[in-house]
């Protein structure tokens, strides 16, 4: 083959390639929908990211201001200033946010339900609230609405509904976390595979139950997270550029890229289904880099928190121990840390603003564009 011919065929294969793409998408977004003229449904599975009150809930923890007071402006139960990168999605649906299924007063189902709850993994699978047990617990939760539907009883969702639910998965951080923490590098990385085999157990249960829209993310930036940071360490020879630990973030990426990949798996496998992954990791990790292009100015420094510059983390004084009400700065909105773990109500609106881009997911499927086709 000639050089000439060779260079156009390449073009041509990129021209399709191209034109491929959209119309993929275009089709994927076209299974995408729920019933016609329904309301959206949404089922959310994962940890502290995502929980709207579960733990609290669960474990009776009286949380205090300054929780919740960017918003709310009360505590609710989420371990933030204000919203999670959850409740603006769930705004980008014109949707309630959604009501934790372990809270007993003032929750509302008939939109979908949030099984996510603070310090979740998904090892081990059998202790509460892992993933599995938030995949139990859901099982339970349509069998019970079901049930009611069938003694002609309120239900808030019907077969229907769970069928065409929007199930988002956000789990992941507390894993790779505690692996982090107890192995060095490659020993944590290799015990990666049992954690991902989770996620995939969970989306197959769901699937084989009748759940066909997933919605999965990736980890976050967990090496530019304070309470990483404020480890005691022998030099700064682990430090980025941004002041970020490289070790935490390469295992971040190391995990999304495995994640990435199963969701390309589960999608070859589950053709009637809709499977969209969104690789948070750069989304995060650009809240810190380019933190000035959000207005924050301390990236790497809590809001709420205590022990000063530059991290103002001090694992045995949290953003909830006595006083710290008084610690917290004046202007979350400066901030991408609430307290150490968790991003502020301003880094979460910026999260949600990126995932609803589409630009990091695959495929590139409008995340509002749920119900609306
Ligand atoms: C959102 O809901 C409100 C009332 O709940 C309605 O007035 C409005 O038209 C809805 N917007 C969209 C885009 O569906
Ligand atoms: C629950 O939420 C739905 C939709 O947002 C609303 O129509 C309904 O009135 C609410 N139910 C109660 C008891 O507040
Ligand atoms: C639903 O999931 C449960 C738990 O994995 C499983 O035992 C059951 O067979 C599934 N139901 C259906 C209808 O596939
Ligand atoms: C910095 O610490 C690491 C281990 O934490 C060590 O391997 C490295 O040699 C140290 N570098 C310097 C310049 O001391
Ligand atoms: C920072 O922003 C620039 C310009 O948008 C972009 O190219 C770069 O990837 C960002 N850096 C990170 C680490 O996200």
């Amino acid at each position: 083959m000639s050089a000439a011919r060779a260079a156009l065929l390449a073009l041509a294969l990129a021209v399709t390639t191209v034109l491929a793409l959209p119309s993929e998408a275009t089709a994927a977004a076209n299974r995408f929908s729920c019933r016609a003229g329904a309301r959206p449904v949404v089922f959310a599975f994962g940890d502290s990211n995502t929980d709207t009150g579960g733990m609290a809930a669960a474990a009776g923890w009286p949380l205090m201001r300054p929780e919740g007071r960017a918003f709310f402006p009360r505590p609710t139960g989420r371990f933030c200033d204000g919203r999670l990168t959850i409740d603006f999605l769930c705004e980008s649906l014109n949707i309630s946010y959604l009501s934790p299924y372990l809270k007993a007063l003032g929750s509302n189902y008939s939109n979908g339900a949030n099984f996510a709850i603070a310090g979740a993994a998904t090892l081990p699978r059998d202790v509460r609230f892992a993933l599995h047990i938030q995949v139990m617990q859901f099982l339970y939760f349509r069998d019970r609405s079901l049930e009611l539907i069938s003694q002609g009883l309120n239900g808030p969702i019907d077969a229907q509904g769970f069928q065409n639910a929007l199930y988002i998965i956000d789990i992941g951080q507390n894993d790779v976390n505690a692996l982090l923490d107890n192995y060095p590098y490659d020993q944590a990385v290799a015990k990666f595979p049992p954690v991902l085999a989770e996620i995939k157990d969970a989306v197959q249960t769901l699937y084989s139950n009748g759940s066909r829209n997933f919605w999965i993310h990736g980890t976050g930036a967990l090496g530019c997270l304070p309470q990483k940071l404020a480890i005691p360490r022998k030099n700064d020879s682990d430090l980025d550029q941004y002041g970020c630990l490289k070790t935490y973030n390469r295992a971040a990426v190391t995990f999304n890229a495995a994640l990435g990949s199963l969701c390309d798996q589960l999608r070859s496998q589950m053709k009637d289904a809709m499977i969209v992954y969104t690789d948070l990791f750069p989304i995060k990790y650009d809240l810190i880099a380019n933190h000035t292009k959000y207005g924050f100015d301390k990236p790497l420094m809590t809001c709420c928190g205590n022990g000063g510059p530059p991290y103002n983390y001090d694992p045995k004084k949290g953003c909830q121990s006595p006083g710290a009400a008084l610690a917290a700065c004046d202007d979350g909105s400066k901030f991408v840390s609430w307290d150490g773990v968790h991003l502020t109500q301003a880094a979460n609106a910026a999260v949600a603003a990126a995932i609803l881009s589409s630009q990091y997911s695959k495929p590139q499927i409008m995340f509002d564009q749920f119900c609306r086709v």
